[in-house]
Formats: structure tokens, C-alpha cells, sequence
């Protein structure tokens, strides 16, 4: 098929789902997220009524696209992680170590998929031990359906752009709720920051598809990287503890002994 009527088609089976295909930016958009395999997943969704409308962009990180959408009338997120864009690399160092993900196969497509899944049940995880995240619906191949976390269309906005006031009680609730997701769930963030975490009512973790379980090789360093980012951040909103001191505090270790 020429490139020209593969485009056209892209164009109608997006626009059939109430994608609209705007300006140049979102061409490229277009290009980078919807290929073939992706439209695939979405047209199930849709046909599944997971979907209903697909409304616009939120976001467009390193891996991932995240839509606004409803299902039926209930505001929903869809994160779409690029297939041909993605940062496989680094992806595979958090999958490799996992034993969740030990037989996956070395493909980019299979990797991202698998990616796709722990995400989804990484979110599972922290919401059955009560940390706040966006509710993992369903997920098919790349794609995640998650609830959204927002209020008329605009997503809560990122921690680092929220003026707090009371940040101490916010630290404590996050300090909170990494030693839940570590001890409740056996899971640690592994990019936790200002950037992951969203601010409502509460703060919310997410972008858990790189969280690893407390038996993964590089387990107690990514939850001290993660304890350090909050530390960081709060150091000039509030009186914080020691990196240390919550670090053993959650693992039940003593990082000063031998
Ligand atoms: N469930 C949700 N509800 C509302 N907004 C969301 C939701 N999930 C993600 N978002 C929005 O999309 C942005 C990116 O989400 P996320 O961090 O999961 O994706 P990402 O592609 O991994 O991002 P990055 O590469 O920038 O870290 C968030 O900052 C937020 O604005
Ligand atoms: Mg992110």
C-alpha cells in the first residue's frame, strides 16, 4: 500500500473512534503512536466498550502517549506506549531482574508489551495495598486503560508545580505510602519524584511500569534513589528525615551495619 493511502486510512479508523488528526504536531503524533498493531488494540477496545470517546492528548513523555477518554460518560485515561519510539534500553533493565517477566522474549514489541502488563499490574499491586493510583481497568498489548485522575477534562496537576500548604502533612503521606507499596505490596516505585506523583485530594502515584518487586537486584537502591527524590524535593518545603533513617526504617535493614 502506498504511504499516502496508508495515511488516509490511519486517518479514517482514527477518526471513526473519534480520534481527530489536527495540525502537523499531531501527525507526527499520529505516525509515532498509531501504527498498525496499536489501531489493532484500540479497535478491540472500543469494540469491548472499554472506549467510548477519545478526547485529546494529555501527554507525551519518553515511552508513552496519554489520552483523555470516556467509557460511557466516565472520564478514563489511555496510555499508549510507542511501539517504534519507545526507550527500549532502559526499558529492559528494570524487565531483566524481574522474575515476573522472566520469559519474555527480546523483541521490542514483546518487551513493550510485557511493559505494557506490569504496568498494569504494578498499579493492581499498590491499589490493593491502599496506596492512591489511578484504577487499572484493562489492558491489550500497548495500551493501558486506567481511571482518570482529574476533574472536567485537565488532569491533577504534577506535585512539582503544586504550591502545598501543608507540605509536611503531604511528605508524611508519601513517605507513607512508599513504605506501604513496600511492605503491603512488595513493590518499589523506582522513579518516584515531583514528576510521578499527581496532586488532587491527595497525591497519587503513577508510571508504575517500571516498578520492581522487593526481589529485584537493584530493588534497595531504586527505593533509596526514590526516597532521595522526595527528600529532595521537600528539603526547602519542610523539616525532612534522614535518607538513612527512612530507608532502614521501611526495609527493616540498618544501612550503617556491615
Ligand atoms: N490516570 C491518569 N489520570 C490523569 N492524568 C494522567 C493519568 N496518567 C497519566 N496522566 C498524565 O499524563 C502524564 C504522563 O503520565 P506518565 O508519567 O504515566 O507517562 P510517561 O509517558 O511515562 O511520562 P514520562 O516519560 O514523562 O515520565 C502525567 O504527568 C499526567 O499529566
Ligand atoms: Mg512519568
Amino acid at each position: 500500500m502506498s504511504l499516502k493511502k496508508k495515511e488516509e486510512r490511519f486517518d479514517r479508523a482514527l477518526e471513526e473512534m473519534g480520534i481527530r488528526i489536527k495540525d502537523a504536531d499531531q501527525m507526527k503524533v499520529r505516525d509515532d503512536v498509531f501504527d498498525e498493531i496499536t489501531l489493532l488494540a484500540l479497535y478491540k477496545l472500543v469494540h469491548k466498550k472499554w472506549i467510548s470517546v477519545v478526547g485529546g492528548p494529555i501527554s507525551t513523555g519518553k515511552e508513552a502517549n496519554v489520552f483523555y477518554a470516556e467509557r460511557e460518560g466516565i472520564p478514563i485515561a489511555i496510555k499508549i506506549y510507542r511501539i517504534r519510539t519507545a526507550n527500549f534500553t532502559t526499558m529492559g533493565e528494570y524487565i531483566r531482574g524481574d522474575r515476573r517477566f522472566a520469559s519474555v522474549r527480546k523483541n521490542r514489541k514483546d518487551l513493550i508489551f510485557a511493559w505494557t502488563k506490569k504496568e498494569f499490574s504494578n498499579l493492581a499491586r499498590a491499589k490493593d495495598a491502599g496506596v492512591p493510583v489511578p484504577e487499572p481497568l484493562v489492558w491489550d498489548r500497548n495500551i493501558l486503560i486506567m481511571s482518570f485522575l482529574g476533574e472536567d477534562e485537565r488532569p491533577y496537576p504534577q506535585l512539582r508545580s503544586v504550591k502545598l500548604e501543608d507540605p509536611m502533612a503531604v511528605y508524611k503521606q508519601i513517605i507513607g505510602y512508599i513504605e506501604a507499596l513496600y511492605s503491603k505490596a512488595g513493590l518499589i516505585h523506582g522513579d518516584l519524584s515531583e514528576f510521578n506523583i499527581l496532586y488532587g485530594d491527595q497525591p497519587y502515584f503513577i508510571d508504575m511500569g517500571q516498578s520492581v518487586t522487593r526481589d529485584h537486584p537493584r530493588a534497595l537502591p531504586f527505593l533509596m534513589r526514590d526516597v532521595k527524590n522526595i527528600n529532595r524535593f521537600f528539603r526547602n518545603r519542610c523539616d525532612v528525615r534522614g535518607d538513612e533513617e527512612i530507608f532502614n526504617d521501611i526495609t527493616g535493614l540498618d544501612k550503617a551495619e556491615p
